[in-house]
């Protein structure tokens, strides 16, 4: 941290980009991959050294509305509505896009997903870089996503990436995922990954300007968003959920379908405990904002211990609406949830 305000983190990160390196990039949701979107060599680097399948678009970060503005053909009156209630945040809009931005960005999609960070070194990065920045979660596909720069450093080689150091990430999980389409009739909302930006937020920001949209439940059918994988986030240490039964009543449940379980899921490689002497709880504050915080460096902190699995309990309280966006990253962090195999039961 000390070197942080000795040092212009900002100036070296420009420098690391022009010696061919990804930075990795503060946000207050987690860290973020990041490369100037005219830098096409850079933005191959980030699949490559993430090891990202090329089907899975990157988000463009910006450090105004007119930057978002120039990235898309159909900045509207609803996207302009939401930037000005929620961003600087942790709200990602899909919108159609313009030729500016590449295909490789968006993966071949006529859309583009924009948003604004809230951290003062992402945007000072991306003001004086004068270009918008494409950027993942600076994690290796499918895994955890990163909320501190120790984080990144562990995962990335320094040849590869300049990490600038910008602190714990104050939300920690990934931005909500909005896609907006507008017709005649009016505006139509798909959350594509819930964040901490709930929905119920969304409704009263468009309601207050006497927007009419309505939301529309995604078709599940085709994947637009990484985020909807079912195994996503996943620690390497086997993650159990538990409901209503005990401890001992759900590992005596996972035996009987460990060996139904296979040994890679959507990319991502599975491992299988081979005993279950030692168990970890991953005990999260009752307070949503607190736990989401919390969820992946307590995950990665369990993860590296020497635990045959970890498991959480889910409650009560977990079934309200803040707690929505730190669920579905459980749920596809676990491999097993509520006496059945995730995989299996879908
Ligand atoms: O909070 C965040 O969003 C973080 C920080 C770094 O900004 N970024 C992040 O990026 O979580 P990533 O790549 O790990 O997850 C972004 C998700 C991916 O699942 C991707 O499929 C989806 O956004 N996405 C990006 N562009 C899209 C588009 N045009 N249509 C649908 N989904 C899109
Ligand atoms: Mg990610």
């Amino acid at each position: 941290m000390t070197r942080g305000m000795t040092v212009d983190q900002v100036a070296n990160a420009i420098q690391a980009i022009q010696d061919g390196k990804c930075v990795g990039m503060p946000t207050e949701t987690v860290y973020g991959l990041a490369a100037p979107i005219n830098n096409e060599d850079l933005v191959k680097k980030i699949f490559y050294i993430k090891g990202r399948p090329s089907f899975d678009p990157l988000i463009v970060h910006v450090s105004d509305c007119q930057m978002a503005e120039e990235l898309t053909s159909d900045w509207n009156r609803v996207c302009q509505i939401l930037a000005d209630a929620f961003w600087p945040g942790p709200l990602t809009l899909v919108i159609k896009k313009n030729e500016s931005v590449s295909d490789i960005i968006t993966s071949g999609l006529d859309t583009v997903g924009v948003r604004m960070p809230r951290h003062p070194l992402a945007l000072e990065l991306i003001r004086r870089l004068k270009v918008p920045v494409a950027a993942p979660s600076a994690n290796k596909f499918g895994r955890t996503s990163p909320t501190s720069a120790q984080h990144v450093r562990e995962e990335f080689s320094e040849s590869d990436v300049f990490v600038i150091e910008g602190g714990a990430s104050d939300i920690g999980i990934e931005s909500t995922i909005l896609k907006v389409e507008t017709s005649k009739s009016g505006a139509t909302l798909s959350l594509l990954r819930p964040g901490m930006i709930l929905p119920s937020a969304i409704d009263a920001a468009l309601t207050r300007q006497g927007i009419s949209f309505r939301w529309e439940r995604n078709q599940s059918s085709q994947i637009q968003s990484a985020g909807q994988l079912k195994h996503h986030y996943m620690p390497k240490v086997p993650l159990l959920l538990l409901k209503q039964e005990t401890l001992a009543e759900a590992i005596g449940l996972f035996r009987q379908k460990l060996s139904e379980l296979p040994s890679e899921v959507e990319g991502v490689k599975i491992k299988k405990p081979s005993s279950f002497n030692k168990a970890r709880e991953l005990i999260l504050s009752e307070d949503a904002a607190i736990a989401a915080r919390e969820l992946y460096g307590k995950m990665r902190d369990v993860d590296a211990g020497d635990a045959d699995f970890i498991f959480f309990r889910v409650q009560t309280i977990h079934q309200t609406e803040v707690w929505k966006p730190i669920m579905d990253r459980l749920n596809r962090a676990s491999l097993w949830r509520s006496s059945a195999i995730f995989n299996i039961s879908g």
